[in-house]
């Protein structure tokens, strides 16, 4: 622990004060730092490209009904919805204790990620997608992401649609299209127009929606 602290005073030092990577006894490798531009990890030039996109699987709430989660949209009380319009725009009803996917929902069966897919910094999100309730190849959407936090993890429907929100805003998703990279920068499929936007460097984008601490990495 002594040295993961003194670690992280290095790097956090060496990122404040350059010339601290220039001392003796200081170790350098630490100081990687993602670079998101050109063919870095994370740049638009080393980002899968999959030229068949294909949105999440479909909901089939009949037969799987997971939390009901559909099109991102408010949850409607029964007896204000009318017929034609809002049954088709649900949230989730906020109750879990279900099988993830369900057994026999083969729409929704894990799928590994191919070379063509992106995958990102947020294991709940990938494993989202390698099942389908986001586009297998990591170019999901502001109401994937809400209907998929709900169905599959039951989070309240306010915080996935902050999560959604933050991840669109802060990482520099595209608030016209609506679209999210979950990992590197894939601007040439998320943005209306890149010339406009510039870089949207998704959930890979450094010091966007990051915390300094990790689960699993350095
Ligand atoms: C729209 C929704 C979400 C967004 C935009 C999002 C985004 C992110 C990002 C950017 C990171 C990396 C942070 C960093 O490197 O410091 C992260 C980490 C993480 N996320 Fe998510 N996340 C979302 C939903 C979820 C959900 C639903 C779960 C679990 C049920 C989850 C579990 C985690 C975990 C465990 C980590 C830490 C991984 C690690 O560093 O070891 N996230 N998330």
């Amino acid at each position: 622990m002594r040295s993961v602290i003194a670690a992280a005073s290095v790097i956090s030092a060496a990122s404040a004060f350059p010339w601290v990577a220039t001392q003796g006894g200081v170790d350098t490798s630490l100081m990687k730092r993602q670079q998101s531009g050109g063919s870095n990890p994370g740049g638009p030039q080393s980002c899968p490209f999959n030229p068949n996109h294909v949105p999440a699987a479909p909901y089939n709430f009949t037969r799987y009904p997971y939390n009901g989660a559909q099109n991102g949209k408010a949850y409607v009380l029964p007896v204000f919805r009318f017929e034609h319009h809002s049954n088709k725009h649900n949230s989730g009803k906020g109750v879990g204790g279900y099988q993830v996917p369900a057994p026999g929902d083969t729409d929704h069966y894990f799928v590994a990620p191919k070379s063509t897919d992106i995958r990102g910094p947020c294991p709940g999100l990938n494993a989202a997608a390698n099942h389908g309730f986001l586009a297998h190849d990591g170019i999901t959407t502001f109401n994937e992401l809400v209907d998929a936090q709900q169905n599959i993890y039951n989070v309240g429907y306010d915080l996935a649609q902050l999560l959604a929100v933050l991840g669109l805003t802060l990482t520099d998703g595209d608030l016209v299209t609506e679209k999210l990279s979950i990992g590197c920068d894939a601007t040439t499929r998320t943005s209306f127009n890149p010339a406009l936007t510039g870089s949207e460097p998704g959930l890979d984008g450094h010091n966007k929606f990051e915390a300094d601490t990790s689960l699993t990495r350095k």
